[in-house]
């Protein structure tokens, strides 16, 4: 029954595509009086103990993948990537319902008096909204629904601020207030007002620190949307998201997601967030973060694979993106295969092979942990140097009881590669904007000094 109420873990929020963003304006300067900070915040997984929805008995971020999902995160990430707009016939399930998934969330109060929201941190999107009152129509969520009228620091975004950008055409109220909508992958359509407000985080060392002026969506009509966070935290690259808001470097560690008591999870944004470690180049297309992959090595064995076939295409084919809200990775067919095949030779004859057709993963009778001790690391090596080494618990995943499958599939639609968060396991991961880089540190998030 776990497997079934994980099976959307794979789904990102914003694989959802929205079709209504279409044009940005420049960084808006002038909505934002804050000096430059740092914001340094706990990420909290779904399964772990600091989480309302933790469930005992789900001991592992064991899911089962269904076709439908799969089929929608490669469809909707490869038309982002090529940004035009996916319009789905088949795709039912609640895409967004990532609450019980490998996402993580953030904990932030809003307004004054402030009022805490879970939201789900995604760098695959750009806007941070929330489900606000009055409702015309509300998903249930853990926390009571945000009251702008009852906030003293809230204020209606005018049409005519530059910040108005989420929808391009109809975006003016009768009152002149900025509306925004979206509609997601699987139908769900989300839209309000876009407002700004007084933010408070909860820092890692259980002080507070408050920023002003945040640019958001209030979101009071959200139709099909079963998800159980209060709204998305997008931290894309775009002149909307939050990033971009507070300073264009953002930095995330994470440990063992299957580690439930695991309480050093972080985000940083802004000044303070942690570029440490080797980089490599960052390139932005489409509001998606892509990273140049060069080579992979199981062990000290490089793979034959052409680095070329991970270079992203004029017409938006091929590529790697690096996105916190997609569980598992995707390989492009040339590099998947290769690694595939040395899997297989590894484990062929040791394990017993599992083969579900509507499972398309890799698979293996057995437990990760027992299983496959002296598994040799499995290392994605990027340009300039920068490497992300996967271990057992980053490379595999449970699938219920007695079974584990590769956390690596192989991308459908457009040779698209994906960097999922598994992968990034027992890493923090610091993003430039500025300075068009990304840093990889393998470390225990623990021993990051976190000066807030
Ligand atoms: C979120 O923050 C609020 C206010 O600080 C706190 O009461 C609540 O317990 C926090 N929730 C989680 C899941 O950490
Ligand atoms: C509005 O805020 C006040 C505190 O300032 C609180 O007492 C009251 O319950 C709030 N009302 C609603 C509807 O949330
Ligand atoms: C997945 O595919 C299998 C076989 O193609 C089919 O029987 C099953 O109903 C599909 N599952 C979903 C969730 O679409």
């Amino acid at each position: 029954m776990a497997m079934a109420a994980l099976s959307a873990s794979h789904i990102k929020p914003l694989g959802l595509f929205f079709f209504t963003l279409v044009a940005f304006a420049p960084f808006p300067t002038t909505t934002s009086t804050n000096p430059r900070k740092t914001i340094i915040t706990k990420l909290i997984h779904p399964n772990s103990v600091f989480s309302p929805y933790h469930n005992p008995k789900v001991t592992t971020t064991s899911s089962s993948l269904n076709n439908a999902s799969t089929h929608s995160l490669k469809s909707s990430l490869a038309s982002k990537a090529r940004g035009i707009p996916y319009v789905p016939n088949d795709i039912r399930a609640g895409i967004i319902a990532e609450a019980t998934g490998t996402q993580f969330m953030v904990n932030i109060s809003i307004g004054d008096p402030p009022k805490p929201q879970l939201l789900t941190m995604d760098t695959g999107s750009n806007l941070f909204w929330i489900q606000c009152l009055p409702c015309i129509k509300c998903f249930e969520q853990k926390y009571p629904i945000f009251d702008p009228s009852n906030s003293s620091t809230y204020t209606n975004l005018p049409c005519t601020s530059p910040s108005c950008t989420v929808s391009s055409r109809d975006k003016c109220d009768p009152s002149y207030n900025c509306k925004f909508s979206f509609k997601y992958l699987d139908g769900t359509a989300v839209s309000g007002i876009m407002g700004t407000e007084r933010l408070k985080f909860e820092t890692s060392d259980e002080g507070i620190i408050s920023v002003s002026n945040v640019v958001f969506g209030c979101a009071h009509d959200n139709d099909g949307y079963s998800g159980e966070t209060s709204g998305i935290l997008g931290l894309g690259p775009s002149s909307i998201s939050l990033v971009t808001q507070i300073g264009f470097k953002f930095s995330y560690c994470i440990g063992n997601i299957k580690d439930p008591k695991y309480s050093h999870n972080n985000l940083i944004l802004g000044d303070g967030a942690k570029l440490e470690g080797d980089s490599t180049p960052l390139e932005v297309f489409n509001e998606l973060y892509y990273l140049t992959l060069e080579g992979i090595s199981v062990g000290e064995k490089r793979l034959e694979i052409d680095p070329n076939i991970f270079k992203r295409e004029a017409s938006g084919k091929g590529g790697v993106v690096i996105d916190s809200g997609t569980t598992v990775s995707f390989l492009a067919e040339a590099g998947y295969v290769p690694l595939s095949n040395e899997v297989q030779s590894l484990l062929n004859g040791k394990l017993e092979r599992v083969q579900d057709p509507a499972n398309p993963a890799l698979c293996y009778k057995g437990i990760i942990d027992r299983d496959l001790t002296g598994f040799p690391v499995v290392t994605f090596h990027f340009a300039g140097g920068a490497e992300l080494a996967l271990d057992i618990n980053s490379m595999f995943e449970e699938n219920g009881e007695d079974e584990f499958c590769m956390a690596i599939h192989q991308s459908g639609l457009d040779e698209l590669s994906v960097i999922g968060i598994m992968a990034q396991q027992s890493y923090n991961i610091g993003y430039d904007l500025g300075g068009n880089k990304i840093f990889f540190q393998r470390i225990d998030c623990e021993l990051l000094e976190l000066a807030s």
